[in-house]
């Protein structure tokens, strides 16, 4: 196959800019490789709210399932934020992730060696970083019901409903393991379990679940079912259980005990974002949000930076390396995928920086967002593979 058909969603804030930024490497990168890449812009987040009344309309819906890929910037702005509930940013992203079925949501923090002083930990403690959190995507306190805020005995009370069934436990532990195992599967994400693969080989077959196992009974049911899958469908697996609260800690103390972690919707979105400072910046992290079937969405960890949107301060790279992961797992083309990552590890070897890994005395060139992903497209052109 040489032409896929990818749905690009530059969403709010900072998000058409990293578009932009990305879809000019997409452009060097078809050119050079011979394949096309058929892009169509759709609405998700403030602007769609803004346009179309429904912060993930059903037209974008149909455009996303009939792609071959979904590629997303980011959502959400001061804007929209007292909407109520359904007329919010934030609700789009995870309508589009639920209707999707996009359970799993890969989030790698690799610590480039080019980077080690953009962390504010000490070399020591993040040079070799590579960890892999695996966060479940649809599921936990963020979908929960009964959830809302009502007046109960005069006073107001608010409340969500933390809740996993047993099979999307099992599940999501499947796909934390295939990342570690490099167990061969068939079917429709045979393509991205080669995937799985190909991470896995380069991975030490550990595992850590995360959870709040001593204290909620949501929880002691992840261990037990995790513990359950991970002993009889992969003894291989190092598998091993922490505490949500200790482990936030141990991620800093020394990161490079953790390998693969596998954590509930709500401690992933924590834990991602944490994760990313031993990277350097949140506007490196890219993520792969996938289902059993059907498309996948290729995501950066970080929101819409309200703070220096429209500005060309924004760090393009976590997008690019999403679109990277799109490339391997949805689209097949691992060689691809390679060529993106290692444009992206040239050009922080010329010293280009933007704001947010930018530090004082580094002698390296601070760049926009416009002149960042121009550099990686003229990198992606011309380097050798
Ligand atoms: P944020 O991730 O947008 O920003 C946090 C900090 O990181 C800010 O200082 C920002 O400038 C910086 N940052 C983030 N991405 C960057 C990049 N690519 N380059 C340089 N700096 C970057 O989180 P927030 O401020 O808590 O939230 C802002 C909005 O984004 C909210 O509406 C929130 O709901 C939304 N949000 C959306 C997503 C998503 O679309 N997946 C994720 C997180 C937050
Ligand atoms: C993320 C974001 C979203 C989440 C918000 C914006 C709904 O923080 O993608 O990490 O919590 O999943
Ligand atoms: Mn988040």
């Amino acid at each position: 196959k040489d032409t896929y058909q990818i749905t690009l969603l530059p969403g709010d804030g900072i998000g058409p800019e990293i578009m932009a930024s990305c879809k000019e490497v997409l452009g060097a990168l078809t050119k050079r490789c011979g394949f096309t890449l058929e892009m169509k812009e759709a609405l998700i987040g403030g602007v769609a709210i803004d346009e179309a009344g429904d912060p993930f309309p059903d037209e974008s819906l149909e455009q996303c399932l009939k792609s071959d890929s979904v590629l997303l910037s980011c959502i959400g702005g001061y804007k929209w934020d007292s909407n109520p509930r359904e007329l919010r940013p934030e609700s789009g992203l995870l309508k589009m992730r639920k209707s999707m079925g996009l359970f799993a949501n890969l989030r790698p923090a690799k610590v480039l060696t080019q980077l080690i002083d953009a962390s504010t930990l000490k070399r020591e403690v993040v040079e070799g970083v590579d960890v892999m959190v695996v966060r479940e995507l649809t599921g936990d306190v963020y979908f929960g019901t009964p959830k809302g805020i009502d007046v109960i005995d005069g006073k107001r009370v608010g409340y969500n409903n933390m809740i996993y069934d047993e099979t999307e436990i099992e599940r999501i532990a499947r796909v934390a393991a295939e990342v570690e195992a490099s167990i061969h599967i068939t079917g429709d994400r045979a393509t991205c379990c080669r995937a799985y693969g190909d991470v896995a080989s380069k991975r030490g077959g550990k595992l850590c679940s995360v959870d709040k196992a001593n204290v909620l009974d949501v929880s002691q049911l992840w261990r037990d079912v995790v513990t359950d899958v991970i002993t009889k469908e992969f003894p291989d697996v190092k598998l091993s259980h922490m505490y949500v609260d200790n482990a936030a800690m141990q991620l800093i103390r020394w990161p490079k005990q953790f390998d693969t972690m596998v954590t509930g919707n709500i401690f992933g979105d924590i834990l991602s974002d944490e994760a990313s400072m031993l990277v350097g910046s949140l506007g490196m992290l890219p993520s792969a949000s996938i289902g059993e079937s059907g498309p996948g969405v290729f995501e950066p960890c970080h929101g819409s930076a309200p703070d220096i949107a429209g500005e060309d301060k924004a760090n393009p790279l976590a997008l690019i390396l999403s679109a990277a992961m799109m490339l391997r797992y949805d689209l097949d083309r691992a060689e691809e995928a390679d060529i993106v990552e290692r444009a992206v590890e040239a050009v922080l070897d010329q010293g280009l920086r933007t704001a947010d890994i930018k530090q004082e005395g580094d002698g390296c060139k601070l760049v926009g967002c416009i002149e960042m992903g121009k550099a990686v497209a003229e990198i992606v052109s011309t380097i050798d593979i």
